[in-house]
């Protein structure tokens, strides 16, 4: 099991923001909503858009590619065209540190 990365700092990212970061040789986006911190995948499951370029409503990004929304909480598909839920990956907040655990395939 992969350890805990500090990727970033509380401050880095606005609320609602999101950061496009590499961790561990993946491509994540980094998200702060209403004070919680949520990691997915940079890569829409439809065809491997690039989730953190997309629209940020709520707890749902938008692929720029074709528009499908993911729910960054749970990685869940919402709307077509894509069908299967991206990755999400562990958070843990340590004072003003962000950590990501990356889950492995
Ligand atoms: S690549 Fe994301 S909706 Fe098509």
């Amino acid at each position: 099991m992969s350890e805990f990365i500090q990727v970033a700092k509380v401050s880095d990212v606005t609320s609602a923001g999101k950061l496009i970061l590499e961790v561990d040789d993946r491509m994540v986006v980094l998200l702060h909503i209403n004070e919680q911190f949520f990691c997915i995948d940079d890569v829409c499951t439809h065809d491997g858009g690039p989730l953190g370029e997309g629209e940020l409503c709520g707890f749902e990004l938008a692929c720029p590619r074709h528009g499908a929304k993911f729910d960054v909480r749970t990685g869940a598909a919402i709307t077509m065209p894509a069908t299967e839920a991206t990755v999400v990956h562990e958070i843990k907040i340590e004072g003003d540190n962000v950590f990501v655990r990356i889950k492995e395939d």
